[in-house]
């Protein structure tokens, strides 16, 4: 079946406050996967351990049979906030070049250059490539960001909020963009447009996890429009057997 990650019986705290609990979850190769939930329901520390930035406590996660850290090379990622050093005077390009970067691979060639532009097209931030990063808006920042991410060539993406910072004609074109990527997508959001983007998944968290195999998408979009009405009517009609 393909299958990429495997999180069994998954556990974290910190400290005494546990946070995820008895986590199961699998995810297969070409998943798109919205991860939806409160304020503090552990969206982003399932990231941070999905990238072994953090131990569980308990239970375990494998990607692609073994540990997250070893596997960190085949993840593009997007945190949900990054503290850039705006006095650093690096540019756009540069930024987004650090994708092809690891710690056996120090230098970039014009191949790598390439694709770094390639992707920032791809983002329509190609023309920003010469402009220092802290002068950028926070949308323009998050395109690059997310160029950065796709210049590694992962076989997994994992996005915190993409689109937070970004308009809703931005976040459209966001969206269209990650439903043509062929691999792997783990998306956080808040945004409840996302679940008629072409996710496949929809994970709940909120300490415990759960997983909604598939989304309707039959849903009456009225010359595009989407609002609270037409979801209150698309949950009056779909139960939640959870
Ligand atoms: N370094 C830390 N030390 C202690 N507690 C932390 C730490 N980081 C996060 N937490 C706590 O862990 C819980 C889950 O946080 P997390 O960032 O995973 O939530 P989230 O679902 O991503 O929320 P949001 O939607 O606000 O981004 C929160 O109660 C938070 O206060
Ligand atoms: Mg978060």
């Amino acid at each position: 079946m393909n299958r990429q990650i495997l999180i069994k019986d998954l556990s974290f705290a910190y400290g005494n406050n546990v946070i995820l609990e008895n986590l199961n979850f699998e995810v297969f190769k070409n998943d798109y996967i919205a991860i939806i939930g409160p304020n503090g329901g552990g969206k982003t520390t399932l990231l941070k351990l999905l990238l072994g930035f953090l131990q569980p406590t308990s239970g375990k996660i494998d990607i692609f049979g073994t540990s997250p850290l070893k596997m960190r090379q085949k993840i593009g990622y997007l945190p949900q906030y990054i503290n850039f050093n705006m006095d650093m005077p690096i540019n756009v390009l540069d930024i987004t070049l650090q994708g092809k970067l690891t710690k056996s691979k120090l230098f970039y060639n014009k191949k790598d250059k390439q694709l770094a532009l390639e992707k920032l097209e791809l983002m329509n931030v190609g023309h920003l490539k010469d402009r220092k990063i802290k002068d950028l808006s926070g949308g323009q920042r998050q395109r690059v960001l997310l160029a950065r991410a796709l210049t590694k060539e992962p076989d997994i993406l994992i996005l915190d909020e993409p689109t937070a910072s970004i308009d809703p004609e931005g976040q459209k074109e966001i969206y269209d963009l990650l439903k043509s990527l062929p691999l792997t997508k783990l998306i956080v959001s808040h945004d409840i447009n996302i679940l008629f983007e072409g996710v496949n998944k929809v994970a709940h968290i909120n300490k415990t996890l759960h997983l909604h195999d598939s989304v309707n998408h039959d849903i009456n979009l009225k010359e595009g429009h989407f609002c609270e009405m037409e979801l209150l009517d698309y949950f009056r009609n779909h139960k939640c057997s959870h």
